[in-house]
């Protein structure tokens, strides 16, 4: 899954997606442009919303609403990203509601947890991580859960491979759905990661932003 965060015009999207579309097979390939780059059309890819407000329309300035999200047929957001909890200030309550207004679309979910460098240090990680799941329905089918911890995100620093099998492990025991790692996947460690016991995909940042880069990742994670 490429996360395009704040990067991409349409003109570049565009471009972007005919380079997928002209390489890839109908396989479970996502991508989350930016919400002013959404593409009409049918792609190879599954085009997601790394936003939304949790509301069909209304006067929520500044927001993307579901009939937006519909004009695109887009039906797969990302909750619970990082950047949203520290930088924009999104707490549990905030995306429990929007956990729950996705939930009753039937869209597909990838909910990001992770823990930042002090409760890693400290050992706490799935303490912490527990709590940040009991807001939400774990059983619900169309749940793919991200495990990103932060002080990996965008730094080049990956978690060790034994940590993300043990906390892999530990999420599979908390519930059935997908699970990835995110945080710093690249083309050196695409393959290892991919390897991991029910490591299901790979949510990617800084490494899937250019589309060389991103269709060079899934090849490398395909031919392990
Ligand atoms: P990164 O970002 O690959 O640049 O670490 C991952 C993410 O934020 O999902």
């Amino acid at each position: 899954m490429a996360n395009l965060k704040s990067n991409h015009t349409r003109a570049s999207f565009e471009k972007y997606a005919r380079f997928l579309d002209e390489r890839i097979d109908e396989q479970e390939v996502f991508v989350f442009p930016p919400s002013n780059a959404f593409l009409y059309g049918k792609h190879k890819f599954i085009q997601g919303a790394q936003n939304f407000y949790p509301q069909n329309n209304g006067s929520f300035t500044g927001e993307i609403t579901k009939d937006m999200l519909d004009e695109f047929n887009i039906d797969t957001v990302i909750i619970g990203h990082s950047e949203r909890r520290n930088i924009l200030f999104e707490n549990d309550i905030f995306l429990k509601q929007k956990f729950d207004f996705a939930l009753r679309h039937n869209w597909n979910i990838v909910y990001c947890i992770g823990e930042n460098e002090a409760v890693f240090n400290a050992n706490n990680t799935k303490d912490f991580l527990k709590q940040q799941l009991s807001f939400i329905d774990l059983k619900y089918q169309k749940l793919i859960i991200a495990y990103e911890p932060v002080w990996a995100i965008g730094t080049g620093k990956t978690a060790n491979i034994d940590i993300i099998e043990d906390i892999l492990n530990f999420l599979k025991n908390l519930s059935d759905a997908y699970l990835l790692y995110g945080g710093s996947v690249n083309i050196k460690n695409i393959a290892q990661i991919s390897q991991i016991r029910n490591c299901d995909g790979v949510l990617v940042g800084t490494s899937s932003w250019n589309e060389v880069d991103f269709l060079n990742l899934i090849r490398g994670a395909k031919c392990c």
